[in-house]
């Protein structure tokens, strides 16, 4: 099973003369049939909650470049969702929720294990991706962190610097801890059924987690991450899981330990030669390619990739950007990075 997937091997901490590719947002709007088959389900959350069409957005990047990990389509703010909250996208300003900020409406949410008749659509899609994808490709579940998830639904859409959030947990601590234990439960429970549904490994986003400071990044990035993976590890051993605490700075040298996770996904604020003597000498890591090459391309996408995938050529390495490919990307500088981490080096 192992032996012809490379993300599973990278996982296992093997190092590899080519890292494995994927990319955060590989099934999204820079891709025409991505906005295809979004438009013949009618608009985002439709698409998440369609098992058929969710599937095939899903295997749109890999038919189409060949990924060795794909990703299940879907999002992370599907758990609040679950829970009770009212979740809807406003075209061109992102997501709405309804908000979180007092005990009455942290005891309206729904209790952790409430969450699966809701989210079936979601277990079902990953059964047809593990029944139709390569067999040399990985499939990868999600969920966002605990802190991350937290932050929009006690705001009730995204913020640049997460004050809301920030200003329940030092104001009304026990309704914000109440929050944030509700929401790792239901994330173990999630990626329990998706790891039962098929999925071979999965990753937690905590992509706000940088605007923690201090002992904050301990409790509310680091500990729900170690509980949630401490949680999986106890139901599922052989499941590898990777962690992306975007904005973790220095901190990311030690969240391999920290976390129990098998990969620390890096960001690309951080430098790929920092990155391996500090993060790697701990397992593999994941990323971290800017983004915006995707958009720019050219000699500057080739010379950057070539640093990153040589920088991490000596330990475990899944080759990824530091965060999502963006709607404005052109699909050809995609073709060209990986042919770039694919060429053949002396
Ligand atoms: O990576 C993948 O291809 C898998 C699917 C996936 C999506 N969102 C699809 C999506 C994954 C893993 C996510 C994670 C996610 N969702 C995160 C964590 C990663 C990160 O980007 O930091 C967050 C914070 C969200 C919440 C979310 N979903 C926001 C803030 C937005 C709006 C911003 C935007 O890019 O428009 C979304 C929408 C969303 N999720 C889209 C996609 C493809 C675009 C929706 C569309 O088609 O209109």
């Amino acid at each position: 099973m192992t032996a012809n997937k490379t993300i599973l091997r990278a996982l296992a901490g093997e190092t590899l003369p080519t890292p494995p590719i994927w990319m955060m947002r590989q099934a999204g709007r820079y891709l025409p049939e991505y906005r295809a088959t979004r438009a013949k389900a009618g608009d985002f959350l439709s698409l998440c909650y369609n098992p058929e069409l969710a599937a095939e957005v899903t295997l749109q990047p890999i038919r189409r470049y060949g990924f060795d990990g794909s990703i299940l389509f879907a999002d992370i703010l599907l758990v609040p969702q679950a829970l009770g909250a009212d979740l809807w996208f406003v075209t061109g300003e992102g997501p709405r929720l309804s908000t979180i900020t007092t005990k009455a409406e942290m005891e309206a949410l729904k209790p952790a294990d409430a969450i699966h008749d809701h989210l079936a659509p979601i277990y079902e899609t990953v059964r047809i991706l593990s029944r139709e994808l390569p067999g040399e490709t990985t499939l990868i579940g999600f969920a966002g962190a605990p802190w991350t998830v937290a932050t929009y639904m006690i705001a009730g859409k995204g913020t640049p610097d997460q004050g809301p959030a920030h200003a329940l947990k030092d104001e009304n601590p026990e309704v914000f801890d109440a929050l944030m234990e509700r929401i790792t439960l239901a994330t173990i429970e999630y990626l329990d059924m998706q790891i039962q549904a098929g999925a071979e490994v999965v990753k937690l986003f905590d992509s706000w987690a940088g605007s923690l400071q201090g002992t904050d990044f301990d409790r509310y990035s680091t500990e729900p991450l170690r509980q949630i993976i401490s949680a999986l590890k106890a139901r599922h051993p052989q499941v590898p899981i990777i962690a992306f605490p975007r904005g973790a700075g220095a901190r990311f040298a030690n969240l391999h330990a920290a976390t129990g996770a098998d990969c620390i996904a890096v960001d690309d604020a951080v430098s790929a030669e920092w990155v391996a003597e500090n993060v790697q000498p701990h397992g593999c890591v994941q990323g971290n390619l800017k983004s915006s090459h995707m958009v720019t391309g050219g000699e500057a996408l080739v010379q950057e990739t070539r640093a990153i995938v040589d920088a991490l050529s000596k330990g475990p390495h899944i080759f990824n950007l530091g965060h999502g490919i963006t709607p404005d990307a052109d699909p050809e500088n995609v073709q060209l990075m990986i042919d770039t981490v694919r060429e053949k080096r002396s």
